[in-house]
């Protein structure tokens, strides 16, 4: 790919495609946006890096501040990274070291959910609960248990149909893992608000308010990885907004700058930052590049662009378009489910719709691989057939995408999905 303007990307023959996932979950505000290239520029010429370690700079001063008034509650304490694993990585360090300086030093172990992507440094790696990522390095790092997530598609078969009770099962799962643990040696809970791998699974009524009261009972780090959720994607800053809870720390990344230039955040509370701030304890961890200057103005760039675009309204006044004009596919046979919140959804594949089968290994491979995401790509549609889990078809586009490219996915989707059917 050579170059993008909105919603469509080019390649080096001239070939234009609509950008159905906003490269990964990133480019917020769309491709092509120069002002956001000439503050980099500008930013660039002025002070290009400088380290935050011990000396600050005002566009890193100026978004951690802003950061930290677009999220909820006290979550004031913001620690920069370059990207989504390191946050991750971050947030488990933060909360080790939390409980040994505050006299809890055995609370170590996380919890988080089947089949989630958290990212792919080993901390982040050990919390990531997808097998064929772990497998090639292992052993990973201790203490990572895993949990059901919220796949109601696929709901154990006393609980299918009622939501409410699937998410009261499932987030009584966290409570079982930790007490099987011992709650005295866990320190944090990872969940995404809506998960992504395995095919957006958004979490059922009363599911976050049960997790957060689990968490405060035994005294556990609730943990929001925001990576793909926050800045609109949900349409709100941060997606825990949307689903009505206060999490400990949020990390966040990809859609802080729309991608122009890379940085991710651990965004904690008063409450996590408190016990640093005696003598000379200090949080031992750091990259050199974690809140770049130039990453840091992009991004106060961007944020701006939201504002005055008004992207979040604008996203939760699209979304039920989006999710109507993808619904109209629930009549071809292949199509089993239809998922999603925002401008983030999932198109689960099944070989039969009544009885929800899925596809063997070997079909999944035909038919994933081997013809769906070569097929919509060639039909001029880039987004990501997934089968962490079972086949899903995934799209996120830029939160300027508007009814036209919601017609324009549908219509290559359906096309390609039928095509598919035919072959199986
Ligand atoms: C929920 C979540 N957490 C963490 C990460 C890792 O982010 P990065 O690739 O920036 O390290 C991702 C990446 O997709 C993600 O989706």
């Amino acid at each position: 790919m050579v170059r993008g303007e909105g919603c469509r990307v080019f390649d080096d023959s001239g070939r234009s495609y609509l950008d159905g996932l906003a490269g990964l979950y990133v480019v917020q505000v769309g491709h092509g946006r120069r002002e956001l290239a000439e503050v980099a520029a500008r930013q660039a010429s002025e002070l290009a890096f400088f380290p935050i370690w011990s000396y600050a700079h005002p566009a890193a001063i100026d978004l951690a501040e802003r950061l930290a008034h677009y999220a909820p509650g006290d979550l004031n304490r913001v620690f920069f990274t370059t990207g989504g694993g390191e946050a991750v990585e971050s947030a488990w360090k933060l909360a080790k070291q939390y409980f040994k300086i505050t006299g809890k030093p055995t609370r170590h172990k996380v919890i988080s959910r089947a089949i989630a992507y958290h990212g792919t440094p080993q901390g982040a790696l050990a919390i990531t609960g997808v097998p064929e990522l772990r497998t090639p390095f292992e052993p990973l790092v201790p203490g990572a248990f895993k949990v059901p997530n919220t796949n109601a598609y696929r709901a154990p078969d006393h609980l299918s149909g009622d939501l409410k009770a699937f998410g009261r099962w499932a987030a009584d799962r966290v409570e079982e893992a930790i007490l099987a643990e011992g709650a005295d040696t866990v320190a944090a809970v990872f969940v995404e608000p809506v998960q992504n791998a395995g095919g957006c699974f958004p979490p059922p009524p009363g599911y976050f308010e049960r997790l957060r009261e689990i968490c405060d009972v035994h005294d556990v780090l609730l943990v929001s990885d925001e990576v793909i959720c926050a800045f609109g994607r949900i349409g709100s800053m941060f997606a825990c907004d949307d689903f009505g809870y206060v999490p400990d720390i949020i990390t966040c990344a990809k859609g802080m700058t729309s991608g122009y230039s890379p940085i991710g955040a651990m965004i904690v509370s008063e409450r996590l930052f408190e016990p640093f701030t005696h003598g000379s304890t200090s949080f031992l961890h750091g990259y050199t590049f974690g809140g770049h200057p130039v990453s840091a103005a992009v991004g106060m760039a961007n944020l701006d662009i939201f504002e005055s675009e008004k992207i979040n309204e604008y996203v939760r006044a699209q979304s039920p378009v989006f999710r109507a004009t993808l619904e109209k596919l629930l009549d071809l046979p292949i199509v089993g489910d239809v998922r999603g919140e925002g401008f983030f959804f999932g198109i689960e594949l099944v070989k039969d719709k009544a009885t929800k089968e899925t596809f063997d290994e070997v079909e999944s491979e035909r038919l994933l691989r081997g013809f769906l995401s070569r097929a919509l790509f060639e039909g001029g549609l880039y987004c990501r057939a997934d089968d962490r889990g079972d086949p899903v078809v995934q799209l996120a586009p830029p939160l300027v995408a508007g009814p036209a490219e919601f017609d324009e996915i549908e219509q290559i989707l359906r096309g390609v999905l039928t095509e598919a059917w035919a072959r199986l």
